[in-house]
């Protein structure tokens, strides 16, 4: 259901790409970070902005999405990113939590950076006002983040970012 709302209310006629070619995240990432030769994760890789941009920075960028239809690398589903240990130098998840399944997923879809990414873990989130997306506190994102080293933390009523400095 939520991916059909994804689809037909955001995705499908978004315009974002236009007014923004990258992120907030991914700008405040940029702040803390040099992306050149890194590796990165694009999970809700979505039309590509982030990627095409972290790319043109000089970064590899890997395009996953539980979507085919967005042309990713990998489609598969973040609460088991197929990948090993530390593969990665960045992982991004700008703009995906509120369509995923369930909130018991975000737990689990939050440690998993910790195990792939050796560099940052990118979160942001906004509020869908579609009553079928999920809803959060910005207290519950603070929550489930805790346990990162918060480097930089956007917090907006309607829009939040952190950008989490991992462990090598
Ligand atoms: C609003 S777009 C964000 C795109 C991109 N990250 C950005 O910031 O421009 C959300 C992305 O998450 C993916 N996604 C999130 N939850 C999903 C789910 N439950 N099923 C399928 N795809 C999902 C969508 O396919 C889409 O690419």
């Amino acid at each position: 259901m939520r991916i059909k709302i994804l689809r037909d209310h955001y995705c499908a006629r978004c315009p974002i790409v236009k007014r923004s070619p990258r992120s907030t995240g991914v700008k405040l990432l940029l702040g803390v970070a040099d992306v050149k030769s890194k590796r990165v994760l694009d999970f809700g890789c979505g039309n590509w902005r982030n990627s095409k941009y972290l790319e043109s920075l000089g970064a590899y960028v890997v395009k996953m999405d539980a979507i085919p239809d967005t042309k990713p690398d990998v489609v598969a589903y973040p609460t088991h990113l197929p990948f090993r240990d530390k593969a990665f130098d960045v992982v991004l998840y700008t703009h995906v939590l509120m369509f995923l399944n369930s909130k018991k997923e975000w737990l689990t879809v939050l440690d998993e950076p910790r195990r792939i990414s050796r560099g940052y873990l990118v979160v942001e989130t906004y509020r869908v006002s579609h009553k079928e997306a999920l809803k959060y506190t910005v207290e519950e994102l603070n929550q489930m983040l805790a346990k990162y080293n918060i480097t930089k933390r956007h917090l907006r009523p309607d829009l939040q970012v952190f950008v989490a400095k991992l462990m090598g």
